[in-house]
């Protein structure tokens, strides 16, 4: 099976776990990136079944609005009964790494502001050690300099996504090659630091459940 083929495998596999939540009134969160693209597009069939979305970035509002699903503003509406995101790596803890795309820090906020976490990813994104992909800092654009010096002193190795800015108006440091073998530490020590608007660390606010893409089929994956 192709990576694409893996997605939309779970994809359908989320659509599946959704449906045993939502009623005609829901309104679920929906994430950012190819594998969460996959999803929209599924969930788009069910349309009818539920009341709208809630989009962690300016592109899913996009695509959830062109498929004819509502999205509103995560202020107007109460805690979600479900939240559906790709990631770029995830661990047996459901700990993961987000942000590839850019969108962590709205994907944060809908995480904590679900009941219910469900992680989709194909295979290539399990990992035992977060770390490998590139973690990223969204910060505020004047201390940039700043933040960098303190994530330096950390270990890490910050790089500036050039010509990026985030949907909030902020930047991103990507730390490279920074294994990371304590995720709740290291996520809230990061987030301590001025200026950082948060991390894509997902530890605090792991995933309670990971449809994981196999080429012998999509595993049910809850923590360690
Ligand atoms: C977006 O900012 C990310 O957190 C995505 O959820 C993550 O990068 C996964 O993207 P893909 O599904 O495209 O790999």
């Amino acid at each position: 099976m192709t990576q694409d083929e893996l997605k939309k495998a779970v994809a359908e596999a989320a659509l599946e776990e959704v449906k045993k939540i939502i009623s005609k009134d829901s309104i679920i969160g929906v994430g950012t990136g190819s594998t969460a693209n996959f999803f929209i597009d599924a969930l788009a069939e069910i349309k009818l079944d539920f009341d709208g979305a809630v989009a962690s970035s300016e592109a899913t509002r996009e695509r959830l609005q062109a498929h004819g699903i509502n999205v509103y503003d995560l202020n107007g509406v109460g805690t979600l009964p479900v939240y559906v995101d790709g990631a770029d790596e995830v661990n047996p803890h459901l700990h993961m790494v987000k942000g590839g795309g850019g969108a962590l820090t709205r994907e944060k906020i809908i995480g904590a502001a679900s009941t219910k976490f469900i992680c989709i990813a194909d295979e290539s994104k399990q990992v035992d050690i977060l770390g490998t992909f590139p973690l990223p800092v969204e910060v505020i654009p004047m201390a940039r300099s700043y933040v960098a010096r303190e994530l330096v002193k950390l270990g890490a190795n910050p790089v500036y996504r050039e010509d990026f800015v985030t949907d909030n108006g902020n930047v991103i440091l990507d730390l490279y090659n920074f294994p990371i073998d304590d995720p709740l530490a290291m996520e809230q020590r990061i987030n301590n630091i001025t200026g950082v608007v948060t991390n894509g660390l997902f530890a605090l606010r792991p995933a309670d459940l990971l449809l994981l893409g196999c080429s012998d089929g999509v595993k049910s994956i809850t923590a360690v």
